[in-house]
């Protein structure tokens, strides 16, 4: 019997050689997610939650993302962008139907998924779904092994579903180097436009070589690269530091159409600060990253709904050139600094505090941070105060709250000495 590291090895060679044979498939070629993805998930809030008997308001049920649909329209986050309602495991029935489709469970969406996405398209919203490439989903409800893949890519265009997440639960390494490429190519084939998440990286190590981030970003439009957010600051650390400690593999694999997912916001729930939440919503914007909400839009609170919905920081995560940010700094004094060019030489800078005593006095210049000389007006996103100009070579301090961030988008102004100067005094 072989042992294990050597099977593994074995079964490494064989995805290698097999990766030549598989048909280079263009999903993101289509023109969606240009900019990172933006909507509501059930996963982190809702879970597996089948109850509705006793929790009808919690349960995964049409009820739910019915609900959900009604507050992204009515609530003014359809216009900032948040437009997919996503439902993830846990909608299936636990057997498929007599000729081997997908569907849902009766009782919890009697309606059926068709007119579930007929309800989410007439409020101006987009549907996701979820499905497993392997032989159940991590919940246990039915897989779409290889010879399921086209059917359950068809079954989901003729609902009108717009968004498709690909989870990984429950298949070995090649079965997903067929079968996530094979996704691809069937979505495709349908016609119907739809958004493919792919959770395939996290399953087979999250880092070259064993993923190929180039392969990811020719066939999804976005890929889960690490482990699950779970609702407590600890979790939201654990994924943002390992973002950032491998920005080198993955920053570059990002750009419009192929976006790096530390996955959902949870903002809003109950295990973030108000200084935490605006530190996730800060860091995921700088990362460019999809900016999928897994709360309770029914009973958020004015707090959370105003991080959330920071236009600021929605555009710096929109950015259209798409550039993914990087950490510049680590300080012994447990300050960050994070930053993120974008569009007409603007960028994004932030200042993150990983103290716990007392708001911390950090100094610094921009020419210090490495900006080119000149001139800036700077906008404190969280603050919503007036621009202020700001000389590169100027000496300034921010003040960052423990485990906050004080978040910042900047712009050079052409004007010349002494236009500035006149700004400056005014
Ligand atoms: C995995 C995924 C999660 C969620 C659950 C559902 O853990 O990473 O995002 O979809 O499965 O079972």
């Amino acid at each position: 019997m072989a042992r294990p590291a050597l099977l593994q090895r074995r079964v490494s060679l064989l995805s290698l050689s097999l990766l030549c044979l598989v048909p280079l498939v263009q999903s993101n070629g289509n023109g969606l997610a240009q900019t990172p993805p933006m909507g509501w998930m059930a996963w982190e809030r809702f879970r597996c939650d089948t109850d509705c008997k006793d929790d009808l308001e919690n349960c995964i049920s049409e009820k739910l993302f019915m609900d959900m649909a009604d507050r992204l329209s009515e609530d003014g986050w359809r216009e900032l962008g948040y437009e997919y309602v996503i439902i993830d495991d846990c909608w299936m029935s636990r057997i498929r139907d007599k000729n081997g489709t997908l569907q849902p469970d009766p009782d919890r969406f009697p309606s059926g998924i068709k007119r579930l996405a007929d309800y989410v398209h007439n409020r101006g919203l987009k549907l996701g779904i979820y499905a497993d490439m392997g032989r159940w989903t991590c919940m246990g409800f039915p897989g779409t092994t290889l010879d399921k893949i086209e059917l359950d890519a068809q079954t989901f265009a003729s609902w009108g579903v717009d968004y498709l997440k690909f989870d990984g639960c429950n298949s070995n390494a090649l079965e997903q180097l067929l079968g996530y490429p094979l996704m691809s190519k069937a979505l495709n084939a349908t016609g119907r436009p739809m958004v493919y998440s792919c959770s395939w990286p996290v399953y087979i190590g999250s880092l070259p070589p064993e993923v190929n981030y180039t392969l990811l970003g020719d066939i999804c439009h976005l890929w889960r690269n690490y482990y699950d957010i779970q609702d407590s600051w600890d979790s939201v650390q654990f994924i943002m530091d390992w973002f950032f400690n491998n920005q080198d593999y993955i920053q570059p694999a990002a750009g419009p159409g192929k976006w790096n997912d530390p996955d959902m916001l949870i903002i809003g729930n109950f295990g973030l600060s108000l200084e935490q939440s605006r530190t996730q919503m800060a860091l995921w914007s700088i990362m460019a990253s999809p900016l999928i909400m897994s709360n309770d839009l029914r009973s958020l609170d004015n707090a959370a709904r105003a991080i959330l919905q920071n236009k600021a920081a929605i555009s710096i995560n929109q950015d259209p050139l798409g550039i993914q940010g990087r950490r510049l700094f680590k300080e012994k004094t447990k300050i960050e600094v994070y930053w993120r060019p974008l569009v007409d030489a603007a960028s994004a800078l932030v200042f993150l505090s990983r103290r716990s005593d007392m708001p911390y006095h950090y100094h610094t210049s921009l020419e210090k941070l490495g900006f080119g000389k000149g001139n800036y007006e700077v906008y404190d996103v969280f603050e919503g105060s007036k621009p202020k100009p700001l000389n590169s070579t100027e000496q300034f301090t921010v003040s960052i709250n423990p485990s906050g961030v004080v978040m910042w988008y900047l712009k050079p102004v052409k004007t010349d000495g002494f236009f500035f100067l006149l700004i400056h005094l005014l």
